[in-house]
């Protein structure tokens, strides 16, 4: 078996295997209960002819496996590759935060990172315009943390409560089952102005990256900095590309999504079989809560930015991806992220999305992977030390340590200083309801990202990025979407408006 140096890492995956084991002896085969194996490609049969036995014990046990091989998919992002690393500190953040993984300049910890496609299912291609998931895990001293982003600073919606119906609009029609059904799409865009912000970055040019590693990634939702004197600031996070930005024209994209559909997972291993470690920057933005409550707009709400020269970049470290995975299923599919598992000094903030997002990854992966995904390996955390116990696949279980508290036989402790949230005082104030933010002021930041933000051609080819969806979508809606566009900036609507008549069917009055 010879390596063909003129293929790339991935294509090489089998023979690298056959090479790393050249001189060691072939496994030998067992059943998974390690019983050695003969024989498994021919059925136990009566004579050459006759029917199979159900005694044939090690085929059964085979087509048992292997009609249990497939978990749910991850109900969105389900397509994506991953890689490990680490991340280590650059400058001093110890004024804001007191999390373990930020203690020191020069500080290293393992990380495991997964990138993803939103919208299409694990088959789907990965070179479509959508949203990019940009999920880190760092496996500190304190526990997990899970930095579960995005591409995008920004988000569609910015009530958790709206997210189903969202990516329900943006899936598969219930009925057809046809991918992007554009009636249902621009529908609920554009009865959702909140949304118009993202959609705006989403149909500019940097809504197809090419690949994972030329993109930015973004916390998205705002956070809360605990320092180790219990004082507080709220903070996002961003991660900019070390490799710079890089697109693909929708033209070469579509002609990707034929003939190689999985472009940018293969992109991300290759690089990395190859040494070319990419890496991102860590920023964060600081906002005090004096600041906080003077705020124009609300720094809770995911559809906004805080404009960077109001709340300066401050670099925090750099993380690198160093290896590959040795097997997808076990460390990639069922690596599970969650935006509830944060550390000491590092605490969510009243982001209504923010909120509905910590109970929702967790109640998906003890059904996606099982009650107990948290004791696979890279779900694992350095240490655990609990009362809760059994369920399916439990092994770590927590051996013979009393399983209720309190207790007076050295069960854990379970007062641990470090751990204590912050008390804040709580400066909402008002009745107990289910408030509708959809008049909060939508159009001002998209606004300046039309006129401050884009230039020329960046103008002209978002707008022909929509007309090339939203053409296909029914009159009224396209006419909402025109005046969603209006409510921006008046020439946007007018661009967008001429745009669509170029496209339109003759009944088409737009
Ligand atoms: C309330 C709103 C949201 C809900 C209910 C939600 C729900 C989910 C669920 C159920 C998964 C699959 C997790 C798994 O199976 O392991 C997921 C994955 C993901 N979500 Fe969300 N999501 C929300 C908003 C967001 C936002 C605002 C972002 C980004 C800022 C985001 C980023 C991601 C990423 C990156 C993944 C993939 C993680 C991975 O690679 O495994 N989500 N989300």
């Amino acid at each position: 078996m010879t390596l063909d140096l003129d293929r790339d890492p991935v294509a090489n995956q089998l023979v690298n295997y056959a090479h790393t084991r050249k001189h060691q002896e072939q496994c030998g085969g067992t059943t998974s209960e390690g019983k050695p194996l003969v024989d498994v490609e021919n059925s136990l049969t009566i004579g050459p002819r006759g029917p199979t036995l159900l005694e044939d014990i090690e085929v059964m046990d085979v087509l048992a496996s292997f009609s249990r091989e497939r978990i749910p998919e991850r109900v969105v992002h389900a397509h994506g590759g991953g890689a490990f690393g680490y991340f280590e500190v650059t400058d001093d953040i110890t004024q804001y935060t007191g999390g373990s993984v930020f203690s020191a300049i020069g500080k290293k910890t393992n990380i495991a990172v997964r990138f993803s496609v939103v919208m299409g299912n694990k088959g789907s291609s990965d070179t479509v315009r959508d949203v990019r998931g940009f999920a880190i895990k760092f496996y500190t001293e304190d526990g997990i943390w899970d930095l579960v982003g995005n591409n995008t600073p920004i988000f569609f919606v910015r009530d958790a409560a709206r997210f189903p119906y969202f990516i329900h609009s943006q899936k598969r029609n219930p009925v057809t089952d046809i991918m992007h059904d554009w009636d249902m799409y621009w529908d609920f865009l554009s009865l959702s102005p909140e949304s118009v912000h993202q959609v705006m970055f989403l149909y500019s040019d940097r809504g197809i990256p090419d690949g994972f590693r030329y993109m930015h990634g973004f916390g998205s939702n705002t956070f809360k900095l605990v320092n180790n004197n219990k004082q507080a600031v709220y903070c996002k996070f961003h991660y900019l590309t070390d490799q710079g930005i890089k697109n693909l024209s929708p033209q070469k994209a579509q002609e990707l999504s034929g003939t190689d559909p999985d472009y940018s997972v293969r992109d991300l291993y290759n690089a990395i079989a190859r040494k070319e470690y990419p890496s991102w920057t860590m920023y964060i933005q600081v906002m005090t809560f004096e600041q906080a409550a003077a705020s124009k707009f609300n720094p809770f709400d995911v559809t906004k930015v805080w404009p960077n020269k109001d709340y300066p970049l401050k670099r925090v470290g750099k993380f690198v991806l160093n290896r590959n995975c040795t097997n997808y299923f076990a460390e990639i599919e069922q690596l599970c992220f969650s935006p509830s598992n944060l550390i000491p000094g590092i605490e969510p903030s009243p982001d209504k999305m923010l909120q509905g997002r910590l109970f929702a990854y967790k109640d998906t992966q003890r059904h996606r992977v099982g009650p107990n995904f948290a004791q696979l390996p890279v779900n694992r955390p350095f240490k655990v030390c609990n009362y809760e116990r059994d369920g399916p696949m439990a092994f770590d279980n927590e051996g013979s340590a009393p399983n209720y508290c309190p207790n007076s036989f050295k069960g854990p402790t379970t007062s641990n200083s470090k751990a204590k949230r912050l008390t804040v005082s709580v400066n909402y104030t008002g009745d107990v309801a289910r408030y509708n933010n959809e008049a909060d002021d939508n159009y001002s930041q998209p606004r300046d990202f039309w006129n401050k933000v884009l230039k020329e051609t960046e103008k002209q080819s978002l707008v022909g990025n929509i007309v090339g969806t939203l053409k296909m979508a029914s009159e009224s809606v396209q006419l909402r979407m025109v005046s969603v566009c209006t409510n921006v900036d008046e020439d946007f609507g007018k661009r967008l408006r001429e745009g669509l008549q170029q496209h339109n069917r003759p009944s088409a009055s737009i």
